[in-house]
């Protein structure tokens, strides 16, 4: 028996520091320690022993067992060692390599112009509004004075989600005024830019989609005196301080008086040049008098109180700002254009 487990120790030994891995150690493990392994097949011999012979070969076994044990556990840390080892080498990492850096994008410049826009009028005591860009048409039209027959109500002119002329995206950011009357304490200061639609062909100067900015102010006393006193404070800070500017009448239908602001063309200071296409002054908003049927409508009393709106293009404004002379390359997203801002 003493010879069958020096056998067993020699070859257990043997196989288990030539074990490949783990798996293979295990199995070594089931063979000679399991509970049908190898050494219990020995162990199962100590019947046949006298009672004198049994407890040194017990020992011996004791040994054996621990010793094929060590052995095991050594050849297991051995072979995670190599292995931890093999994947170091494989992930070997090279510090000194330059990064790969992630391209930082940043604002698109039309808001970099409406940010401009904010700033100046946050100034001034205004708050930034936002409104939806789906409106009823009682929104949109009617409650600013734009009656049935209007041609900006047809079809043809206008995206409207409901047969029934109910629905729509917006064609101005003029509605905005009607929510902030309708939902505002008085008095109110408040420009309004946003997304707004109408049935254009895309071309150098038109898209179905661009932006406005509408700005209104309804207080107790505030007359045309304070429309052009603001707007000219506006127009010096986009434009420069000097800038000469000319309110032309016109008309819309939900401010009388109402009128355009023109600003003399900075490029010809107002002889006529490719900039203002030959006539000397840019276009840059409409604007009025809040209209009093406008203002009842809204619930507010225009004997007590007055105002002034004003709308205008952001497009447009960014254009002139970055001497764009295609609108549609503000929408294209093309990077190589917005990379140069
Ligand atoms: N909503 C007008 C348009 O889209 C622009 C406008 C004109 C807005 C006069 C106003 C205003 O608030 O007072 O053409």
């Amino acid at each position: 028996m003493k010879e069958l487990m020096q056998r067993l120790r020699e070859a257990s030994i043997q196989a288990v520091l030539a074990a490949g891995d783990v798996d293979d150690l295990e199995q070594l493990r089931v063979k000679y320690l399991g509970k049908k392994g190898e050494l219990t097949g020995i162990l199962r011999q100590m019947g046949k022993l006298s009672a004198e012979e049994r407890p040194a070969m017990g020992q011996l076994a004791n040994q054996l067992r621990g010793d094929i044990e060590a052995a095991i556990e050594a050849r297991r840390e051995e072979l995670s060692r190599a292995l931890l080892e093999k994947k170091l080498e494989l992930e070997t990492v090279d510090v000194t390599l330059p990064g790969e850096t992630g391209r930082l994008g940043h604002k698109h410049p039309m808001y970099n112009v409406l940010d401009q826009i904010k700033d100046i009028f946050i100034g001034m005591g205004f708050e930034i509004v936002d409104g939806p860009e789906v409106e009823l048409a009682d929104y949109n039209f009617t409650k600013l004075n734009i009656d049935e027959g209007h041609p900006s109500r047809e079809w043809t002119d206008t995206f409207y989600f409901t047969p029934d002329s109910r629905v729509l995206l917006r064609t101005q950011t003029s509605p905005m005024q009607i929510h902030a009357m309708e939902t505002r304490p008085l008095p109110i200061r408040i420009i309004a830019p946003g997304r707004v639609y109408r049935k254009d062909e895309v071309d150098a100067t038109h898209s179905p989609m661009f932006h406005q900015i509408e700005g209104m102010v309804i207080d107790k006393g505030v007359t045309m005196a304070d429309l052009k006193a603001t707007l000219n404070l506006v127009v010096e800070k986009i434009y420069g301080k000097g800038t000469v500017t000319r309110f032309r009448p016109h008309h819309f239908p939900f401010t009388e008086p109402s009128c355009e602001l023109d600003i003399q063309c900075h490029k010809c200071g107002g002889k006529g040049c490719p900039t203002c296409k030959g006539e000397g002054w840019i276009e840059v908003l409409g604007a009025g008098m809040v209209h009093p049927k406008v203002l009842a409508g809204c619930g507010i009393d225009p004997d007590v109180y007055s105002g002034w709106a004003f709308g205008m293009g952001l497009e447009r404004l960014a254009m002139g700002e970055y001497k764009i002379t295609d609108l549609r390359l503000i929408f294209e997203n093309d990077e190589r254009f917005l990379r140069q801002f």
